[in-house]
């Protein structure tokens, strides 16, 4: 069997805890189920030339992390990935989006790094699986490096229409590197058309195959989607046992008998924090009965501190919240409990367990595994209601979820309200609808039904003719079409 070789820009390292966000969670459980490396940034920056990578090992799973050069890593990580990809791939370009040539020349640079500090850590059957738009060229780095095994990539956030991509200079060389890789795999059926017309702007409709791959210098992309899960069982028992622990006892009795409201998201203007809290100030004074018998439990841990997009909605939300517990607070309730802080897994659970109803209301996500943590962590005989954005991937599955547009305060505020005295029949009918597709798409199926993709990339395809075009890994400028073409860099 393969051995299976992730790459992500952050890792999580045994004992110094885990990286925030869905990737994490979901790498690891892949790489636990079947063993193999995990390679990445290890969250240190250096002076000079970063040495070979650092590995550990820890029962199937080894860790290598490589140094980043300090003055690279700020023009790739908080420019390029953060304030150029990230707002761009979430359709935010007018609120945060920034271009700059060092910048992509550092992002550059990084991926060159990773890839030459990855090759002597590779075996002759390994399967290696990119993720993130933080290393989208390195599968194309790896090829000039002489790597021949089949190479995946996922991207975790949203891919944007080539309406949308084109605002960036460098949208051909992205596109580009991305059919490069073997196997691409998206979140959703919109991100994959996006990648589509992507595809179909630089080299026409005849490289769109009715099987869903696309045909780019006689190589065959398989383009897919493969939508993140969660584990459900883990889960289920983590909330079960967070539950009962002291930390969300001690939240229950704050509470006081009042109902709670909850959002758990890392700090980012993408989760659409603002309009949340806007429309919980907006409930208050629309159906003043909840005021005092409610609470808005906001956990939101910071963020790419560094950037200032992010420097900007920090400061905003702690002046909305201020605001609206200024305007509501009694002496002996506090509308809304805004927390800068993470939890302990299992806690997290707990509170997602014990309250009636979360709020996943992001302008724009590629997934958001709290919606899908939230159902799960819900006791069966007495759920609670997810209100979720159509514009987050997760609404693709979670149809049982009240759908508001983040954007329209009133309807959130309803929709608050709707769920709050929504009946228990009503409850758990769409908490049943939800779980089945949670438990159909689980992190297993995510993780199995991408590396059998990628794996079958490495057989050889029958339907190869011996006349056809011989496949070349790396695709020569000579397929863009030179009208669209932005100069190499
Ligand atoms: C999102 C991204 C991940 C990223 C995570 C945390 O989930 O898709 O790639 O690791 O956010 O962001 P950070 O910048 O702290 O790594």
């Amino acid at each position: 069997m393969s051995r299976l070789i992730c790459v992500s820009n952050r890792i999580s390292v045994p004992k110094r805890g885990a990286a925030p966000g869905g990737l994490a969670v979901g790498v690891l459980a892949a790489l636990k189920q079947t063993g193999g490396l995990w390679f990445g940034w290890g969250g240190e920056t250096v002076a000079g030339e970063p040495g070979e990578a650092q590995v550990l090992t820890r029962d199937k799973v080894s860790y290598a992390t490589v140094d980043l050069q300090e003055d690279d890593f700020d023009a790739y990580y908080n420019g390029y990935a953060n304030s150029t990809l990230w707002p761009l791939f979430h359709y935010l370009v007018a609120r945060a989006f920034h271009y700059s040539d060092e910048q992509y020349d550092a992002y550059q640079r990084v991926n060159r790094l990773m890839a030459e500090r990855l090759v002597p850590l590779l075996e002759e059957d390994d399967l290696i699986w990119v993720h993130d738009y933080h290393l989208i060229p390195l599968g194309q780095r790896l090829r000039e490096l002489g790597v021949d095994r089949p190479i995946g990539f996922f991207l975790h956030i949203p891919f944007p229409h080539i309406e949308m991509l084109r605002v960036l200079p460098t949208y051909a060389e992205l596109l580009q590197e991305l059919t490069c890789y073997d196997v691409v795999g998206f979140q959703t059926e919109d991100d994959l058309r996006a990648f589509r017309s992507g595809v179909a702007h630089i080299w026409g409709e005849d490289a769109l195959l009715p099987d869903g791959s696309v045909a780019v210098g006689g190589r065959h992309i398989r383009a897919g989607v493969f939508p993140i899960g969660v584990d459900v069982d883990g889960l289920q028992a983590a909330a079960e046992h967070g539950a009962a622990s002291e930390a969300v006892k001690r939240l229950t009795h704050s509470l006081q008998g009042r109902k709670l409201v909850i959002g758990v998201d890392r700090l980012d203007y993408s989760k659409g924090l603002i309009e949340r809290f806007t429309a919980y100030r907006r409930f208050l004074e629309t159906h003043p009965g909840n005021v005092g018998h409610v609470t808005f439990m906001q956990i939101a841990p910071l963020s790419r501190g560094d950037v200032n997009a992010y420097v900007e909605i920090r400061s905003a939300l702690e002046q909305a919240s201020g605001s609206i517990n200024g305007q509501f607070a009694t002496a002996d309730w506090t509308p809304i409990r805004y927390l800068n802080r993470n939890f302990p897994h299992a806690a997290l659970m707990g509170y997602l367990r014990v309250a009636q109803v979360a709020l996943v209301t992001p302008v724009r996500d590629g997934m958001n595994l709290v919606a899908k943590e939230f159902v799960v962590a819900q006791d069966p005989a007495d759920p609670g209601v997810l209100i979720l954005s159509p514009l987050a991937g997760a609404a693709r599955e979670l149809t049982g979820a009240l759908q508001v547009n983040p954007y329209d305060t009133r309807g959130l505020a309803h929709a608050m309200q709707a769920a709050l005295t929504m009946p228990l029949q009503e409850r758990r009918r769409r908490y049943t609808s939800m779980m089945q597709v949670i438990r159909r798409n689980d992190i297993t199926a995510w993780h199995r039904r991408f590396t059998e993709a990628l794996a079958a990339t490495a057989e050889p395809d029958p339907s190869a003719t011996t006349d056809a075009a011989p496949a070349s890994r790396t695709p020569s400028r000579a397929s863009v079409r030179p009208s669209d073409v932005t100069p190499i860099r």
